[in-house]
């Protein structure tokens, strides 16, 4: 059996308090169909229920009313500690001025927790950068960009965290971050929809995973199966395709599935709200000084 992942115990997420679907940034939102406030409330207090019941931790950030996708915890930065203790967020810099103002109390946040922050551009100046769009993977930090993280982020991402940044092209329009295509199962495994993805980055994404679970454009977009978690060898899912179950238990891990459907109507599942703050440098990536990356 293949080691299962070391993060992923430890999440933020953001209250729905606030969540609203005010605008439409990517093809899932309609502004003429809003999310029922309570039902949305219960499926993200049942999704934090469950990451507890697991063994895992939730802290939980505020909202604000002027974000109504703040809930999409994982869009606020990129967290790691780093391999001399330190911890630090790289935070979003929203493709979408709408999200912008999220940052200002993500900062604060990670201010107060412990966390020192840097920015790869702010107010619209500089490269966008969108935490959606990048996991650990196999010695790996791989970074999706194209429709929400520019290419020229990477190289501050690579050199605040000291990683080795594989840098993949998204070219789907409804498949906007990186975690609607792709999801680390263990240390070997991993989902990856290649159709989100140009032909070359596609490849190299698959050389880097020994045992791929490969799903369709169909499979990622209607059932955001891709928008997972895992903890330890449990994953929890918005829904599972039968084909999609029997490979995940076939190679022993139990399904967890967390009814999303409210959060769906803003473009986001399962991953899309929770924002892992136990990644590792030096345990889950290795350490490359000044960072690198690697085009495809
Ligand atoms: N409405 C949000 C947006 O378009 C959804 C974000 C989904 N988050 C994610 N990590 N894929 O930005």
């Amino acid at each position: 059996m293949s080691t299962s992942l070391s993060w992923g115990r430890h999440y933020l997420m953001t209250e729905p308090t606030h969540y609203r679907i005010d605008y439409a940034i990517n093809p899932f939102m309609d502004t003429e169909i809003q999310p029922d406030p309570a039902r949305a409330r219960a499926q993200w207090d049942t999704l934090r229920a469950t990451i507890e019941e697991l063994g895992g931790r939730v802290d939980v950030i505020s909202p604000r009313a002027d974000s109504p996708d703040m809930v999409y915890a994982m869009n606020l930065g990129f967290a790691a500690t780093l391999a001399e203790g330190r911890r630090h967020a790289l935070l979003s810099h929203m493709r979408f001025p709408e999200r912008r103002n999220e940052t200002l109390t993500a900062v604060e946040w990670f201010d107060a927790n412990g966390w020192g922050t840097a920015y790869v551009g702010k107010d619209g100046i500089g490269p966008t950068f969108e935490a959606g769009d990048v996991f650990p993977f196999a010695g790996h930090l791989v970074a999706g960009t194209g429709p929400r993280t520019d290419e020229m982020a990477l190289k501050t991402l690579a050199a605040e965290m000291n990683v080795r940044v594989l840098c993949v092209r998204t070219t789907h329009s409804g498949m906007y971050h990186l975690d609607l295509a792709f999801c680390p199962l263990d240390e070997r495994r991993a989902i990856i929809c290649p159709d989100a993805l140009a032909p070359e980055s596609a490849q190299a994404l698959l050389d880097l995973i020994p045992e791929p679970l490969v799903i369709t454009e169909e499979e990622a977009l209607s059932t955001f199966a891709a928008n997972s978690i895992v903890i330890g060898r449990t994953v929890v899912m918005p829904s599972c395709p039968d084909r999609i179950r029997t490979v995940l238990e076939g190679w022993g891990f139990t399904i967890r599935i967390v009814e999303m459907s409210e959060l769906h109507l803003g473009g986001g599942s399962v991953r899309c709200v929770t924002n892992p703050l136990d990644i590792v440098v030096g345990r889950d990536l290795p350490v490359v000084y000044g960072g690198e990356v690697i085009p495809t």
